[in-house]
């Protein structure tokens, strides 16, 4: 796919090293983006890794928890040591299954802290880093934030955030239209990565029945309209949220 990204300049990402985030920065460094990697401070950041050197540019790691304001404004204005930041994706998440009933006061705030709060923050720290010069911001949302999911343990915080996401998004990429910022997000239907990797295969297959297109997505069917949303191709667009689930939301 030909996309119209700058080159030499830096993209965050969070969730990077593994994942949906993993392939946006894979797909970054093979358009000769710069990656600053962002993740949990004990993760395998190897794969990031070796895609930059296997394609000669530029990766910062990043280690810092989503969660903590500080840390994340702290390790993500470094980024700017390796060159302009432009891009940013935000993919860090995690699920979190339970009937409401038995959902404890800890339980909500770890799933809501992560997928909602830390997106924010990491927006907060990437517009600061993006120095008034204009950018683009794409973060991760989800089918979950439009829908209720079927057939799956019930996962109200997750969805509960994720529909955070997807208003943030447009709240920021109207506040911060002027000054050459655009905000979108992404809503990706069910995806095959360590996320659904251990449901139970008749789980998966149920996943792909319900989806019109018979299938679950590969994480490079998600990375591509992320990257699409962040180029020039997607100039006049911003405070929106693009579904990519193979028609999942429309029947
Ligand atoms: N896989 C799917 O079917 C699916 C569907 C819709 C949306 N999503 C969303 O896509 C995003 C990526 O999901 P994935 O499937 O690639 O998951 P994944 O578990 O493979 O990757 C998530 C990454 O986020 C990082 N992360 C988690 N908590 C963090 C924290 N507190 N601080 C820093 N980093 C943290 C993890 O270390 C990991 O590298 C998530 O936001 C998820 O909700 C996934």
């Amino acid at each position: 796919m030909t996309v119209a990204l700058e080159q030499g300049v830096v993209a965050v990402v969070t969730g990077g090293a593994r994942g949906i985030g993993l392939a946006v920065a894979q797909r970054l460094l093979g358009n000769g983006v710069k990656v600053a990697c962002l993740d949990r401070p004990d993760a395998d950041y190897s794969a990031v890794q070796s895609a930059a050197s296997s394609y000669g540019v530029e990766c910062a790691i990043l280690r810092a928890d989503v969660r903590d304001q500080t840390a994340v404004r702290q390790v993500v204005l470094t980024a700017t040591e390796i060159g302009p930041v432009r891009y940013a994706v935000n993919c860090a998440g995690i699920d979190g299954l339970a009937p409401s009933d038995q959902v404890t006061g800890a339980e909500w705030k770890r799933v809501v802290d992560v997928d909602l709060d830390g997106v924010f923050f990491a927006c907060q720290a990437e517009h600061e880093a993006m120095r008034g010069a204009g950018g683009s911001i794409v973060n991760i949302a989800s089918m979950s934030g439009h829908i209720v999911n079927r057939g799956v343990d019930p996962h109200v915080a997750y969805g509960a955030a994720k529909a955070g996401v997807i208003h943030l998004s447009k709240g920021l990429g109207v506040e911060w239209a002027r000054e050459g910022v655009r905000v979108n997000s992404v809503s990706p239907g069910y995806v095959h990565t360590e996320l659904t990797a251990h449901n139970a295969p008749e789980v998966n297959a149920t996943f792909a029945r319900q989806t019109p297109m018979g299938r679950m997505a590969q994480v490079d069917e998600i990375a591509d309209p992320v990257l699409f949303l962040l180029g020039t191709g997607a100039a006049f667009i911003t405070a929106t949220d693009l579904r990519v689930d193979g028609g999942f939301t429309a029947w």
